[in-house]
């Protein structure tokens, strides 16, 4: 059964020429079996016809925040309160300001400040707009609040223009949605993983980075969330598309992880830090350009907090706290002291160096818990990814039930 069976989808349209996929959206949501009312901005009206999305949603259409008829019917809040998901789509730069800025100027608006329900975002705009800084600053800060934004993709155009700025397509919006609240063994669960590198910076130019790419990371948050389990990813520097339905949030060094990953954890089940984060940075940061001399140029490193070990010591910690354990020998002796010293349930390690672990496509990995070892060999790592979940998923503790 698909994970859209029985789920109430509200489709938010708002005037971009992409509104000509919504008709296709719908019809593939309900296909999905998913219960689907739609609501139009005044814009999108110039693109389509809430006849046309009548017909396919089965429902009435609204669009305006004050009609007394609909208002009778189910009035706004009750269809805040009805969806489970609010998808909008296309989300043009005017709405993405709007909801960045908790406007409630039109039914849309007022309807996303007043519901509990997923927000997905599905922008579309010129690629030169998409651009903007004010734009980006909006998606990000929407990002920020657990907003989901799905895209956009590349290619050419309605104005001729070739680049990023394509509203997904309707299968794709539909996948996405779908990869959330599955009824895989993890659904119900929440996630915070860490990925990527962290840079700590030197002078404005220059910073201390590894090679992490973000690979063995972002194949763990998406094998995560097709498991059924809502992801918190916390990325440090990668170029990797964000996992369908994944909720990101971009930093670059390891004061800024940690503080991302504090803000993130109270009530997840589980952590996952998979992330190179630097275990020391730059006593000072150079406000200029260090310039170049003859002599030698000493640095004091001082060390970062330890993520990991701070959210397995946490009072209320997650159920499962896993590690990675990144090692050019010793493996086992390594990564078992790591689980022990962090207070971890898991502990994922992997041979490092000699063009291994760091950047590669594969990857190999020996995971151990106090109990028990796994020996995973060298794979993709989005098939290692899911071997892991499968184990994280079975190693999950059963939420305790409460008695009346
Ligand atoms: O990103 P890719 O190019 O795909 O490469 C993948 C990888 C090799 C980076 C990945 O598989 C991996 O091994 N990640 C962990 C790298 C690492 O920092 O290992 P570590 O042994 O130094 O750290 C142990 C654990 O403590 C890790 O879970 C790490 O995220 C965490 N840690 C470390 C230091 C610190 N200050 N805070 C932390 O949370």
């Amino acid at each position: 059964m698909s994970s859209l069976a029985g789920r109430q989808v509200l489709v938010g349209v708002t005037g971009g020429i992409a509104a000509y996929k919504t008709p296709e959206l719908v019809r593939r949501l309900r296909e999905a079996g998913a219960e689907v009312r739609v609501i139009m901005s005044a814009g999108a009206e110039a693109f389509i016809t809430p006849l046309t999305l009548q017909a396919v949603s089965g429902h009435r259409v609204r669009s305006d925040l004050l009609d007394p008829e609909a208002e009778a019917g189910m009035g706004h809040i009750e269809l805040a309160r009805w969806a489970d998901d609010i998808l909008v789509a296309p989300a043009t730069a005017h709405v993405i300001a709007r909801l960045a800025h908790g406007l409630a100027d039109d039914l849309l608006a007022t309807l996303v400040l007043a519901s509990e329900a997923r927000l997905w975002l599905a922008p579309a705009m010129n690629r030169v707009m998409w651009d903007a800084a004010a734009v980006r600053d909006n998606a990000a800060r929407l990002a920020e609040r657990g907003v989901r934004l799905l895209g956009p993709g590349s290619g050419s155009q309605a104005c001729g223009e070739e680049g990023q700025g394509r509203m997904l397509e309707p299968a794709e919006l539909v996948a996405a949605l779908s990869a959330v609240g599955a009824e895989g063994p993890l659904a119900g669960r929440r996630f915070v993983v860490t990925a990527g590198p962290t840079h700590e910076p030197l002078d404005p130019v220059r910073f201390i980075g590894n090679r992490s790419s973000g690979r063995m990371g972002f194949a763990v948050v998406a094998a995560l969330a097709e498991a059924g389990a809502d992801v918190d990813l916390v990325a440090g520097p990668s170029t990797l598309a964000t996992p369908p339905g994944v909720r990101r949030v971009d930093v670059r060094t390891a004061i800024e992880m940690r503080e991302a990953v504090m803000a993130r954890i109270a009530g997840a089940d589980g952590f996952v830090g998979v992330a190179a984060v630097a275990d020391y940075r730059p006593a000072e940061v150079a406000g200029d350009k260090i310039k170049k001399s003859d002599s030698a140029l000493r640095v004091e490193l001082v060390p970062n907090p330890d993520i990991l070990a701070e959210v397995a010591a946490l009072a209320e910690r997650p159920a499962l706290v896993v590690g990675f354990a990144a090692e050019t020998r010793d493996i086992e002796a390594a990564a078992r002291g790591k689980l022990e010293a962090k207070g971890l349930d898991l502990i994922a390690a992997n041979q490092v160096g000699d063009d291994r672990g760091f950047e590669q496509a594969d990857n190999a990995l020996e995971i151990y818990a106090a109990d028990r070892h796994w020996s995973l060999p060298a794979r993709p790592k989005p098939e290692l990814a899911r071997e892991l979940v499968a184990i994280i998923a079975e190693r999950m503790p059963l939420r305790e039930q409460h008695s009346q």
